[in-house]
């Protein structure tokens, strides 16, 4: 049979990547990239000189937030990506965009088998970014 049974249970997008080695491989080579490429400059400027507490959470929050194991969120009770975003000194689109131009280098490089499952992650983080930096600055809850 060539079409998909729409009864089979969707596969969760930490199984499609292949788990939190993949993830932490990706995440790796976006912190390289930042760290490395002048294009990315202004976005290395707003995080702290040493990279690797970043490089563990983000590998944990995209390990959740693709339906792996919760960690990140357990040690975090009632954390917000977007809010704690927003009030990030130096938050603007033009960060936003090196964000998503070094996520996407990165996801290409780690991912080249599977260019589906890549475009449509970046086009999350392209929202989520974009979201945090149309409302950089703003202190209500929401
Ligand atoms: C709009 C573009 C973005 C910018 C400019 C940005 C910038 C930053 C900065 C400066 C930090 C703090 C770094 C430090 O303390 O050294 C941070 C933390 C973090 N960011 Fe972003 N970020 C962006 C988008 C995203 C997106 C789209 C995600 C998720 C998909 C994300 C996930 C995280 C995580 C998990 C942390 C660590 C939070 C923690 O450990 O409590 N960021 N970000």
């Amino acid at each position: 049979m060539s079409e998909a049974d729409p009864k089979a249970k969707p596969v969760l997008p930490f199984d499609r990547i292949g788990g939190r080695e993949p993830i932490a491989r990706m995440v790796n080579r976006f912190y390289d990239l930042m760290d490395s490429e002048p294009d990315f400059a202004e976005l290395r400027a707003m995080h702290a000189p040493d990279l690797a507490p970043m490089r563990e959470s983000l590998t944990d929050f995209l390990t959740a937030w693709m339906g792996g194991p919760r960690d990140w969120f357990e040690k975090r009770p009632g954390a917000c990506m977007m809010s704690a975003h927003r009030g990030l000194n130096g938050m603007n689109m033009e960060v936003a965009r090196q964000w998503v131009v070094a996520m996407h280098q990165a996801a290409k490089e780690t991912i080249p088998h599977d260019p589906d499952f890549v475009d449509s992650m970046i086009s999350a983080f392209a929202s989520m970014s974009k979201g945090m930096a149309a409302n950089a600055g703003r202190s209500d809850n929401h």
